[in-house]
Parts: structure tokens; sequence; C-alpha cells
């Protein structure tokens, strides 16, 4: 076979589960591909027309038969099912301790935004051994975020956040491909990924902290769209207090509740009159067109680093701010 490589690397702990399940299902397709073609062949020959007046035997129905070639075709089916909704399942799910790193595809490179604040173009830095998730979204139209080599691809659509997370098990250089048909350059829409042992990460990701981390530069954002006059942190503002909202249970105007996520605070800033907090005036101006992707990014980093950290006490400035989960007349304490 010389170069040619049947399957790319296992570059992540996804990919020997991936490998398996495709492993099995080529198996039991080649299996059955054989029996069934030597069925044929056979058949065709044993039961012959011997005589041009040659007339079949009445037949009779053969149950035991029936029944094995519909309970044994099923029980195969469904081993494919739970084998590939559990792959899928954990493909699916991004640890909670997972690194965050952002995306922005655009006609036609992809943007990545690390939390500290690096910012790589068509190259993405991640350290071996950790699971990275990252939060994607386009500018303009679909593309797809492709590591055949972690066996991972994903939709990347203007309008909304998707995730996907891996964990690269040995340090290397990976390709990045967009998978999405996108327009004129497609094809050149591509890049590397390199997993670095994690002190070299760590080496890599100090070396371009001077532009700030997205959180502060989120803040400074907040306060110069003056988003800071009307959400103040005493509660006294026309607008719902941020501290501690993300990753909470908001109550909305109507009854409704939603999770405060990504999309929520992205929704919120774009389209402000789509879910009002209960007890607030639908007052805030939409940002379209004033905010790129990336500031949306940054903001939301802002906010999100505004919530409570886990296991400590809510900040001093909204003690409810935990328990307004629970009840829905706490939020707006000051109206
Ligand atoms: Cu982006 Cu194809």
């Amino acid at each position: 076979m010389g170069n040619i490589q049947l399957f790319p690397v296992q570059g992540s702990t996804l990919a020997p589960e991936v490998d398996h399940l495709l492993y099995f299902l080529l198996a039991v397709s080649a299996f059955f591909t054989v029996l069934i073609f030597c069925a044929i062949f056979y058949l065709a020959i044993r039961y012959r027309r011997r005589a041009a007046n040659e007339l079949p035997e009445a037949g009779h129905t053969g149950y035991t038969l029936e029944i094995l070639w519909s309970v044994i075709p099923f029980g195969i089916a469904m081993v494919m099912f739970t084998w590939g909704a559990s792959v899928f399942f954990n493909a699916a799910r991004p640890p909670a301790d997972s690194i965050q790193i952002y995306v922005v595809g655009k006609q036609w490179m992809w943007k990545l935004e690390h939390m500290e604040g690096r910012r790589e173009i068509n190259e993405l830095h991640i350290p071996v051994g950790r699971p990275v998730r990252l939060t994607m979204t386009s500018e303009d139209v679909i593309h797809s975020f492709f590591v055949p080599a972690f066996r991972t691809k994903q939709d990347v659509v203007p309008g909304r956040y998707s995730t996907v997370w891996f964990q690269a098990t040995k340090p290397g250089k990976y390709h990045l491909f967009c998978a999405e048909y996108c327009g004129t350059n497609h094809s050149a829409m591509i890049g590397w990924v390199y997993a670095m042992e994690p002190a070299d990460y760590e080496n890599w990701l100090s070396g371009g902290m001077a532009e700030g981390s997205l959180a502060d530069n989120g803040k400074k954002l907040f306060e110069s769209l003056a988003c800071v006059n009307c959400h103040k942190p005493d509660n006294t503002g026309r607008c719902p207090n941020l501290q501690g909202v993300f990753g909470s249970t908001v109550h909305l105007t109507g009854g409704a509740t939603v999770k405060a996520d990504e999309a929520y605070v992205r929704e919120s800033i774009l389209y402000p009159e789509a879910k009002i907090v209960a007890g607030y005036e639908p007052v805030m101006p939409t940002f379209q067109g004033i905010v790129t992707e990336d500031q949306i990014l940054q903001l939301i980093e802002y906010v999100r680093s505004l919530a409570p950290k886990p296991g400590a006490t809510a900040a001093p400035s909204s003690p409810a701010a935990a328990e307004t989960k629970t009840s829905p007349g706490a939020a707006p304490a000051k109206r």
C-alpha cells in the first residue's frame, strides 16, 4: 500500500471508539454480503429448472426459518443501535472540566480564540490529555469543522452555537478541514491542529497575553457600549443585574424559564425582545450590526466570568442570585 493510509491516525480518545464500531459494521456487512452471494449461487444451481415443462412443488411455510431470519437481524440491528448511541452520547457530551475554545468560521478561514486571549487563524493549539470543548459559530454560511484524526466533524452554523469536544492522546500535527461546501475557496479552508505536551501548551498560551483575555475584552466592550449603564451590579438598573446569571435558570415574562447559556446571551444581545426577564421592560436596543461574532463571544465570556465560581458563595452584591432559580419573585427585587 506504500504511503496510502486506509484510516487516519487515531489522535483522540474518541478515535478508537468510532473505529471499533466501524470495524464491527464492516464485518457484519462483509459477512452478509458473502453469505447472500453464496446463497444466490448455491440456490440457483441446486434448484435450477431441469426440464422445459417442469412445475415447482407446492411449498410450505418454514416457520422456524422465518422466525430466525427475523429475530437474528433484529438482534444485530439493536446491537448496532445501542453501540452507536453510546458512542454518540459520549461524543456529544463534553466533560465538565473541558478547556473552552471559541471558533468562528467565515469565508474562508477558521478563527480560533482561547479564553486567555490568544487568537489563531487556521491553526489550533491544544494540550494532550485534557478534554477541549469548542463552541463554534459562523459569520456567513454553513461550514463544518472536521479533524479526521480525532474522528470529529460538526457543522458550524450562522446564528447559533454548536459544540464539539475531543481529547488528544498524542502530540502531533493533525489536518483540519472544512467539510461543508461553502463557496469558491472551500477547498482552501484548511488548517492544522497542534496537539502539544501540557507544559509546551502553557508556554505557547502565555506567548500572546498582551491582548487580554476574552472576558477582559468583553468587560471593556460592556463599558464602551454602555451596557453597564443599565445592567448595574447592584440591581438598581433598568435591566437585570448580570452577576451570577450565567448557568442559572432565568424566569421570563409570561412564566417561561430559560437556561442562561451561550445561546441565550447571544440572543439577548442581538434580539433583546425575544425573551424578557420577568419584572423588566423591553427597553434594550438591539446590537445587530454593532457587535461582531467575535465581540459577542467576548461579551459572553464576560457574562460567564460574573457567574459564581463552583463551590464559592455568590457575589456579595447579589446574594439572591443562586436562589432565584426557585423563587421567581426574587429576581426583580428593585422594581
Ligand atoms: Cu467553509 Cu467549506
